[in-house]
């Protein structure tokens, strides 16, 4: 962690959910209906989560730059901070609650249980049910004590310039790689149409969750792990001029995926406990026992 930052630019959310809840605001319909109603994201200024969602995003456009994300993975990618059987991290990533916001009283695990409970009622395959269950799980980053802004947030290729079509893109004005002539061109350090495989997005939760689960998911999952925050591309097709081919196939099961991460909150709670049994078989067909953190 760098030291020069305050605990309020550690953590400028009141919890890590008001960024999600905020997407939901700046989309409120799915991407398949979205062209019926796009509602005005700049004109919504009537609440105190605004300011901290924007103050977040700030810090965040302003220090995930190349460099960030390099120390990044050679922190996390090594997997030398914990080891827990895949139960416990739940368990660790559920102590992320905070029930003090009423409005996001959901805790992690319901969160994940909604996703997944609705991914099976529409009859999906069964790791995809798995991909709705564990996709934030990538959050427990938070429990060793990183920024909010190095954990969630809206995803996007860092090396390359910072598309207009990102959220509050005037941020990235104080971002060092905009300035910097190796990285604020179109394609940057990428050659035209490279492949995502190729290119480096700021870092978070989605990517450390991806580098877990690597070896043990179909494709389309790992797609929907890696990519679920990358709402510029997903719900904006701002890098288009960096996806192959494959790329564009595999980002219909993103589109799949993410109205089930935004809309699926329903009435009556998934009851954890009954679900335990059906989710334990579940983990145990893809993952291995013990999870690297
Ligand atoms: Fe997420
Ligand atoms: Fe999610």
């Amino acid at each position: 962690m760098r030291q020069e930052l305050t605990d309020k630019e550690n953590a400028p959310l009141d919890n890590i959910e008001d960024w999600e809840a905020d997407l939901k605001v700046r989309y409120p319909k799915p991407k398949s209906e979205e062209a019926k109603s796009k509602t005005d994201y700049r004109n919504y200024h009537d609440s105190e989560r605004v300011a901290t969602v924007k103050e977040f995003y700030r810090l965040n456009h302003q220090y995930q730059t190349v460099d960030f994300v390099s120390q990044k993975q050679d922190e996390f990618l090594k997997f030398d901070k914990k080891e827990m059987p895949f139960w416990d991290a739940i368990d660790y990533l559920n102590t992320l609650v905070d029930d003090s916001d009423p409005d996001t009283s959901l805790d992690q695990l319901q969160h994940l249980l909604q996703t997944s409970e609705a991914i099976r009622a529409d009859g999906h395959p069964d790791w995809f049910v798995l991909t709705g269950f564990i996709h934030d799980l990538g959050k427990v980053l938070c429990l060793f004590d990183e920024p909010q802004w190095a954990v969630v947030g809206d995803t996007f290729p860092v090396g390359c310039k910072h598309s207009d079509k990102i959220v509050y893109p005037e941020y990235f004005d104080a971002n060092p790689d905009s300035k910097d002539e190796r990285y604020n061109t179109k394609y940057g350090i990428y050659e035209k149409n490279t492949g995502l495989d190729n290119v480096q997005m700021s870092w978070g939760h989605d990517e450390y969750l991806y580098q877990i689960v690597k070896d043990f998911l179909p494709e389309p999952a790992l797609y929907m792990i890696r990519y679920h925050s990358f709402y510029s591309q997903h719900r904006e097709n701002a890098y288009d001029h960096l996806m192959s081919d494959h790329d564009r196939e595999m980002f219909k099961w993103v589109d799949k995926f993410n109205p089930y991460d935004l809309y699926s909150k329903v009435p009556v709670p998934p009851d954890a406990k009954a679900l335990k049994p059906y989710y334990e078989d579940l983990v145990a067909k893809y993952l291995p026992a013990t999870l690297k953190f």
